[in-house]
């Protein structure tokens, strides 16, 4: 029972701490957001938004290099913390950029089914960005991602278990701070 009980702790924490680029950049770019959306308002012929307002270049380039930066302390600090899963340059990127670049391909979709900006997508919401990290680092540092992701499995359902229930919080927290105009 007790192994049972370590060996779930220890992937808890490990899942966070493979994915904390994208754990970072995600929320960071609420922090970072506003001014002009990169879609600069434009419309497609639907009628819709093509991203939205929610989506700016404040937002993704600040969330991306709080993600990066995350990354790079990791590199440092993994030593120190005797922890000898230590992520790529690559994947860094991969993961900062490829939560936002997730979160960007969501709202495209989102407008396209005549959703408007802050409308809620269950699960889809919490989860996009998890997709976009693993997207482009299956593509860009598929080494590292294999290593770490695809031969662990119960690191894979860990992430997609505790992201929804983390990303939760987060919002819950930021709605409160009025970070957020919605809870989700
Ligand atoms: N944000 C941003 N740029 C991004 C991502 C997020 O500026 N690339 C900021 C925006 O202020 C956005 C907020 O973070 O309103 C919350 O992000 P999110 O929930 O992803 O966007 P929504 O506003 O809910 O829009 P959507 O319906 O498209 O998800
Ligand atoms: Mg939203």
């Amino acid at each position: 029972m007790l192994e049972i009980i370590i060996f779930f702790f220890e992937t808890v924490v490990l899942a966070i701490w493979l994915m904390l680029p994208a754990y970072i950049s995600n929320p960071m770019a609420v922090v970072f957001g506003g001014g002009t959306p990169m879609d600069l308002g434009m419309k497609l012929p639907d009628g819709k938004r093509v991203l939205g307002e929610g989506k700016t270049l404040r937002g993704l380039v600040g969330g991306t290099a709080c993600g990066v930066v995350a990354g790079i302390l990791q590199i440092y600090v993994a030593p120190t913390l005797g922890i000898q899963y230590v992520p790529t340059i690559t994947a860094i990127v991969t993961l900062s950029f490829g939560a936002l670049f997730g979160d960007l391909i969501k709202s495209f979709f989102k407008r396209r089914i005549g959703m408007v900006r802050g409308a809620e997508l269950p699960l889809i919401d919490q989860l996009d960005f998890v997709a976009g990290a693993w997207l482009l680092t299956y593509i860009f540092a598929f080494d590292w991602f294999n290593k770490y992701f695809i031969s662990s499995p119960w690191i894979i359902v860990t992430v997609l278990v505790l992201t929804p229930i983390l990303h939760r919080l987060t919002n819950i927290f930021a709605y409160i701070i009025k970070l957020k105009k919605e809870p989700w």
